[in-house]
C-alpha cells in the first residue's frame, strides 16, 4: 500500500469523511468475509461427514474450528473500526438497547407479502447492568430477528418484555411465528445449524449465548411449532459481575 497516496487522499477528504469512507469500506470486507468463512466452515464440515478417514476428519474439523475464531476476529475489527470499545463492559441500561433496536427493525415489521408483525414492548424496568453494549445488542438483535424471520410468512406479534424479579432481570422476546421442532431445539444453540439455506450462518444464537454468558447471564428456549417460540434471557442486576470477556 503507498502510504504517501494514503496521506494524500486523507488530506483531499478531510479526516471525518476518510474516516467514513474507511468505515464504509471495512463493512463490505466484513461482510464479504463472512460469506468467504461460511463456504469454508460449510465445505469443510460437509466433507468431514463424507469422509472414513479420521485423520482428514480431524483437520476438516480443525479448518472449520478456525473459520469461527477468524470470524471472531473480524467481528472485533469491524467493533474498532465503528467506533466501540471491545473491552467496553460498563454500566449499560437494557432498555436503552432494546429501544435501539426496535428502531432498527422498523423496516422488517411489513413483511414482503403484506402481513404485518406487530411489535409490543412492555418495559417495566430501565435494566442497568454490566455489559459491553456492542455486543449485547447484537446478541439481543439476533433474538429479535429470529422471531421477526419466523414470522415473515405470516405476519403475527413480537412482544418484548423487560422486568425485574429477585435481582435479575429478565429479557423475554416472544414471537408467534413457526416455533422451532424438538429435535432442533438443542441444536440451535450450535455452530452453523441454521433453517434458512444462504441467508443464515448459524452463528447468530451461539454468539448470543456467549456473549450473555459473559454478562454471567443464561439464555432458555420454549417453542410450540405453529404457535411460536420465547426466549428469556435473565441477567444480574448491577452486581459484581465483571468478568474475564475473552
Ligand atoms: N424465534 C425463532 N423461531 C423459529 N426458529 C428459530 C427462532 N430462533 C432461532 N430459530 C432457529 O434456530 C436457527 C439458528 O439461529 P441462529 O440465530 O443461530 O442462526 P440463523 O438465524 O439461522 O443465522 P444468522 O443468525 O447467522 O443470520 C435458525 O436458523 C432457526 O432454525
Ligand atoms: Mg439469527
Amino acid at each position: 500500500m503507498d502510504i504517501n497516496l494514503q496521506k494524500t487522499r486523507r488530506i483531499e477528504l478531510g479526516a471525518e469523511e476518510y474516516l467514513n469512507v474507511m468505515v464504509e469500506f471495512s463493512e463490505i470486507v466484513f461482510h464479504d468475509f463472512k460469506n468467504i468463512l461460511s463456504t469454508i466452515s460449510g465445505l469443510s464440515q460437509l466433507s468431514a461427514l463424507n469422509t472414513n478417514c479420521s485423520e482428514v476428519k480431524d483437520n476438516l474439523d480443525t479448518i472449520s474450528q478456525a473459520t469461527f475464531e477468524c470470524r471472531d476476529t473480524i467481528d472485533r475489527f469491524y467493533s474498532f473500526i465503528k467506533g466501540y470499545n471491545t473491552f467496553g463492559i460498563k454500566k449499560t441500561s437494557l432498555s436503552d438497547i432494546i429501544f435501539g433496536i426496535s428502531d432498527m427493525i422498523k423496516h422488517r415489521l411489513n413483511t414482503p407479502n403484506g402481513n404485518e408483525i406487530k411489535l409490543n414492548l412492555n418495559m417495566e424496568s430501565f435494566g442497568i447492568f454490566y455489559c459491553d453494549e456492542y455486543k449485547m445488542k447484537q446478541a439481543i438483535l439476533n433474538i429479535v430477528l429470529n422471531g421477526i424471520d419466523a414470522m415473515e410468512k405470516t405476519g403475527g406479534v413480537l412482544d418484548i418484555n423487560l422486568y425485574e424479579n429477585s435481582n435479575k432481570l429478565i429479557l423475554e422476546v416472544q414471537d408467534t411465528g413457526v416455533g422451532i421442532p424438538k429435535d432442533n431445539l438443542e441444536k440451535i444453540f450450535m455452530p452453523e445449524f441454521t433453517t434458512k439455506g444462504d441467508r443464515g450462518t448459524g452463528l447468530g444464537l451461539k454468539i448470543s449465548k456467549n456473549t450473555i454468558s459473559q454478562c454471567n447471564g443464561e439464555i432458555f428456549v420454549e417453542s410450540k411449532v405453529g404457535v411460536g417460540t420465547k426466549f428469556t434471557i435473565v441477567l444480574p442486576i448491577l452486581d459484581n459481575n465483571l468478568i474475564d470477556i475473552n
